[in-house]
């Protein structure tokens, strides 16, 4: 017998619904322990939010997510807000003592984020941070190969995550949909909306960054604002590189924009070894590219790996061997991951006190652009 999770979600856009449907699978190729029910969903539009509900099997919604976190049948709390409000509803959840599942980034800056982490680590509640593409299988056994001690020495790491939506000047900022653009809810641009799962990624398979040197743009200054209705000035980053060194010596760069034309959210990384080399793309997410050259001479060459085998991560809950997952597989792996730890006693990682690594990141990234300047972590 499993025992039930009662889960109350805070927003049904994107996020909300890839959240939805990893509750709702979970159980029927996993084994945690636990099942989560969907108790409520929250949000402000009383008839979009019971839309929802019917649509997904929430048994009930509220309009105001300070009662749904005062609720005593809700167990676990999920943030799937824009960035702004994920401080507010964590600090409540704590205190009314839920388990908290925030969506990335953590918060709006470093100082937050550990206000965050303290509230959850007071109130002894399970915590953590929907960084997913640590769960696609194929960047899990980059992680693996990568502490096997295959790769050597590291010398270097570079990602990207480009897109392409925001080119148009005539796209407004603010509001349902295009928050994003709005620094008051966004906190700042790519480099916490996207850079930020770069930067998980890089931690947790490569250490910590010790300094950062960014450049940031914002090419279009100025769009209407949805919620005054007037032109304001654009707060966030359109686009943002950085270099970085390590603290295993390694070098890193990274670059993000949502102005690349033709790329719609193309992450790719790639890790360079003393022994081997890997890459990964997140559009042929079950592939990870690998060379070793410890291979004999004649065959020596990138390899494909198909991660799909049943020894490959995850992927023995899931269909035959060469038959491939996807995107919103990646959020069943973080909520199987999230109930087996309850089961276990364990923190599920990233918990609110390692995606502080993260905000720090971003932070000195921010800095540094703006300084022109080296910045420390
Ligand atoms: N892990 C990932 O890969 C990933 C991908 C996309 C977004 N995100 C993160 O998820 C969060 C949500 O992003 P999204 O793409 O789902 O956004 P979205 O715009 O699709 O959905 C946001 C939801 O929040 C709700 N909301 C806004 N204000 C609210 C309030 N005061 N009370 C209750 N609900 C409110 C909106 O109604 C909407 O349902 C963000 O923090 C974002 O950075 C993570």
């Amino acid at each position: 017998m499993t025992k039930p999770l009662n889960i109350g979600l805070v927003g049904y856009g994107f996020m909300g619904r890839t959240h939805s449907n990893a509750y709702r699978t979970v159980n029927n190729f996993f084994t945690p322990g636990y099942h989560p029910v969907l108790k409520a969903v929250s949000a402000r539009d009383a008839v979009k939010c019971q839309a929802f509900a019917d649509q997904w099997g929430y048994e009930s919604i509220e309009t105001d997510w300070r009662k749904l976190v005062a609720r005593k049948d809700i167990d676990a709390i999920d943030i799937c807000t824009p960035n702004n409000l994920h401080k507010e509803i964590a600090l409540a959840a704590a205190a009314h003592g839920k388990m908290v599942l925030c969506e990335k980034p953590l918060s709006m800056n470093t100082a937050d984020g550990e206000e965050m982490a303290d509230a959850v680590e007071k109130a002894g509640v399970a915590n953590t941070v929907w960084y997913n593409y640590r769960r696609v299988p194929a960047v899990t056994l980059a992680k693996q190969i990568i502490d096997s001690g295959r790769m050597g020495k590291i010398f270097h790491y570079r990602a990207n995550f480009l897109q392409d939506w925001t080119i148009s000047a005539d796209l407004p900022q603010g509001g349902a949909a295009l928050w994003r653009l709005d620094a008051a809810a966004a906190g700042s641009g790519v480099t916490g909306d996207l850079l930020a799962h770069c930067i998980d990624t890089a931690l947790w398979l490569n250490g910590g960054i010790s300094n950062v040197t960014a450049m940031t743009e914002t090419f279009i200054k100025e769009r209407k604002h949805n919620l005054t209705g007037k032109v304001e000035k654009v707060e966030i980053d359109d686009a943002c590189s950085f270099l970085c060194r390590f603290e295993n010596g390694s070098l890193g760069l990274f670059e993000s924009t949502r102005y690349a034309r033709g790329h719609k959210a193309l992450y790719t990384l790639e890790i360079n070894g003393e022994h081997a080399s890997m890459k990964w793309d997140l559009h042929d997410l079950h592939r990870l590219q690998y060379f070793d050259h410890k291979d004999e001479g004649i065959v020596r060459g990138w390899r494909s790996i198909h991660v799909s085998d049943s020894d490959h991560p995850y992927m023995k809950h899931w269909w035959v061997p060469g038959l491939q997952i996807g995107y919103e597989h990646t959020f069943i792996h973080h909520v199987a991951d999230f109930l087996q730890s309850l089961t276990d006693g364990k923190p599920c990682a990233p918990t609110f006190r390692e995606a502080i690594e993260t905000q720090k990141v971003c932070d000195a990234v921010l800095a540094s652009a703006k300084s022109n300047q080296w910045a420390n972590v």
